[in-house]
């Protein structure tokens, strides 16, 4: 019996040195040290034995089982060594590497531009509004004042979607239907941001989609002073207040009269230069007394209130803010392009 356990512990020790991993190391411990073992075995058989020889084979026993188990053990902290040390190799972090870059956006200039010019009107008392972008006839053109048939209808190409839907060629519209959600009652005091589309070439200059900022205020007693006042207040805001502006007759069919604004050349500062076409001003919006057609028609009685209002291209004041010579860029997405304006 003793030789027996001689060579279990042989068999043993040598099964756990070819042990390469933690699981077949185990399935050896459980073969060797288990309930259902040789060693266990052995032990039960011990009954059979001589009382001279029980004592040496328990002895024997307990040797060879201790001895497995100190192998195991250390067989198994050997493995576990070797396997994070196989892990650490694989998962290595090259620290030399440099980091990945996490990519910055910006906000659109465009989206700065009304965002500023909201910021301005919002201090002068004015409220935000929007409407929609697909719009009736009827908003877009015979509340304010354009009925079918009205040449000045030509002015703007439109997309039409029906024969009574169209993409909405300006922001005007949302002033018929502000002034119809008030019910006859001033003061009405807004600005309203947003896209509008007229069939047009797309050209430096051109775009079949563009924006617009709408203003309007309706009150009792409003008068063109107030308009002069309020648009004046937000030129010297926007582009300093060094700038002048100067009123020109014109015509809208939704004013009376009607005014066009422009703003004297920040370049050479009214004295004449390639920007200003020498003429020493800019063109920078159309406005004028509201209509009181355009009051009447949305419920306000023209005897009572009186209003202005104004409209202004967005690209416009981004491309004399920014000094950009075509429009194009604001709808081409060039990252190059809209990486400049990190810092606006
Ligand atoms: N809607 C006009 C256009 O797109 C711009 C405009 C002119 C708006 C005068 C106004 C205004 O509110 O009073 O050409």
């Amino acid at each position: 019996m003793i030789e027996r356990l001689q060579e279990l512990k042989q068999e043993a020790l040598q099964e756990i040195s070819e042990s390469g991993n933690v699981k077949d190391l185990d399935h050896v411990r459980v073969k060797y040290l288990g309930k259902k073992g040789p060693i266990t075995e052995v032990l039960r058989g011990m009954g059979k034995l001589s009382a001279e020889e029980r004592p040496l084979v328990g002895q024997k026993a307990n040797e060879v089982r201790e001895e497995i188990q100190t192998n195991v053990e250390k067989k198994s902290t050997e493995l576990e060594e070797k396997a994070l040390e196989e892990r650490l190799e694989k998962e290595s972090v090259d620290i030399t590497l440099p980091g990945r870059e996490i990519k910055q956006g910006a906000r659109h200039p465009l989206t700065a531009v009304v965002e500023e010019i909201e910021d301005i009107f919002i201090g002068l008392g004015f409220q935000v509004t929007e409407g929609p972008e697909v719009e009736t006839d009827y908003y877009n053109f015979e509340a304010l004042n354009l009925p079918p048939e009205h040449p000045a209808r030509d002015m703007q190409d439109s997309f039409y979607i029906t024969n009574d839907m169209l993409l909405r060629t300006q922001t005007s519209p949302v002033q018929a239907r502000t002034m119809e959600k008030h019910q006859g009652k001033g003061p009405v005091k807004i600005v309203c941001p947003g896209k509008v589309y007229r069939r047009d070439d797309d050209d430096a200059t051109h775009s079949h989609q563009f924006m617009q900022i709408e203003g309007l205020f309706v009150d009792k007693g409003v008068r063109m002073s107030d308009l002069k006042g309020v648009l004046e207040a937000f030129v010297k805001k926007y582009f300093g207040a060094e700038r002048e502006i100067r009123l020109r007759p014109s015509f809208f069919p939704f004013t009376e009269p009607s005014v066009e604004v422009d703003v004297s050349c920040g370049i050479c500062g009214g004295k004449g230069c390639r920007v200003c076409k020498q003429s020493g001003w800019i063109e920078v919006l159309g406005s004028g007394m509201v209509h009181p057609r355009v009051l009447e028609m949305s419920g306000f009685d023209p005897k009572v209130y009186s209003g202005f209002a104004f409209g202004m291209g967005v690209e416009r004041f981004a491309l004399l803010r920014y000094g950009i010579d075509d429009i194009r860029h604001f709808y081409t997405n060039d990252i190059r392009f809209l990486d400049q304006f990190k810092w606006v």
